[in-house]
């Protein structure tokens, strides 16, 4: 019979298996709390290939959806999406926001329906649909924030009117895979344009997680300089050694196999603190 093996590499550990970072896990959560009361955090999530940099966004997602009394108690509609090759920022936003919508309450996608016009058909977002005489990409690129303004600002008032005992803390946007978005500085712009205008309309309930190699933060901060300001940049390292441990450790009993303990001492310098080895 094979054993069951928890440790694929080609998968995102599952919730129950995750461990260690928490340092990490505390620093976003903070921020997150501040969210809750209208204060927008962003962040950059970087680190080396296979660092475990998805697994840690899986993790804050799951804590943000699920209200803990110990974890900050929140309870955030998020939506999580891969950038693919050469995508550009509207495009990869309108499927983040589309995602979203599956997880709205009817209350809050009847409320969005009314006020946003052809901006949501049939409980799906399109953005960035121009008129023909539209032609400057200066012009549509306003446009395109405009847009994703109002949805977002509706949003977050939205949810801001449901009933007490459902209400929602805010929203937490995570776009992984970042090296691979198209336009940086228009990205850099864009989310920078939406994240002030909502906190000055005093709608700030809005936090956006990037994650992509250390390259991509630099190209971010390079373009836009005061993107080092707006996303608080969270560098992942290699694991410690007694983390390291722990995530093998869940993953044997998870996988009810005997350990020795020596052995695993010894052996566990040889992962060099990478989770997936
Ligand atoms: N804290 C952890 N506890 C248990 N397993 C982990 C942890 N962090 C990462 N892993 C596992 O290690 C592997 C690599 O992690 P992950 O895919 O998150 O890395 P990544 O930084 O996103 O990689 P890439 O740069 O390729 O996107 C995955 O199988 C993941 O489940
Ligand atoms: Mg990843």
């Amino acid at each position: 019979m094979n054993k069951y093996n928890p440790f694929n590499p080609n998968s995102v550990v599952s919730t129950n298996l995750f461990a260690g970072r928490k340092d990490y896990v505390l620093r976003i959560l903070k921020k997150m709390e501040q969210v809750k009361k209208g204060m927008p955090a962003s962040f950059f999530l970087f680190g080396e290939r296979g660092i475990g940099k998805t697994a840690l966004a899986k993790l804050i997602m799951h804590i943000a959806e699920n209200p803990d009394q110990l974890l900050g108690n929140l309870k955030f509609l998020t939506s999580y999406y891969s950038v693919d090759r050469g995508q550009n920022i509207n495009d990869v936003l309108q499927a983040s926001l589309n995602e979203l919508t599956d997880k709205m309450p009817p209350s809050v996608l009847q409320y969005l329906g009314n006020r946003l016009g052809s901006l949501l058909k049939n409980g799906k977002f399109t953005i960035g649909a121009f008129s023909l005489e539209m032609k400057s990409q200066n012009e549509r690129n306003i446009v395109v924030r405009d847009q994703l303004i109002a949805i977002l600002s509706n949003l977050i008032d939205a949810i801001k009117k449901e009933t007490e005992d459902k209400k929602h803390d805010g929203v937490l946007i995570i776009l992984d895979e970042m090296q691979n978005i198209k336009d940086m500085s228009m990205c850099a712009q864009l989310l920078r344009g939406i994240i002030t205008t909502l906190d000055v309309k005093s709608l700030g309930n809005i936090a956006f997680l990037l994650i992509g190699y250390e390259k991509v933060h630099k190209a971010l901060c390079a373009v836009d300089p005061s993107a080092r300001r707006q996303f608080a940049s969270v560098s992942l390292g290699v694991m410690p050694t007694d983390e390291a441990e722990d995530v093998l450790i869940k993953g044997f009993k998870e996988a009810k196999v005997l350990w020795n303990q020596d052995a695993l001492d010894s052996n566990i310098l040889a992962t060099g603190g990478y989770p997936h080895s």
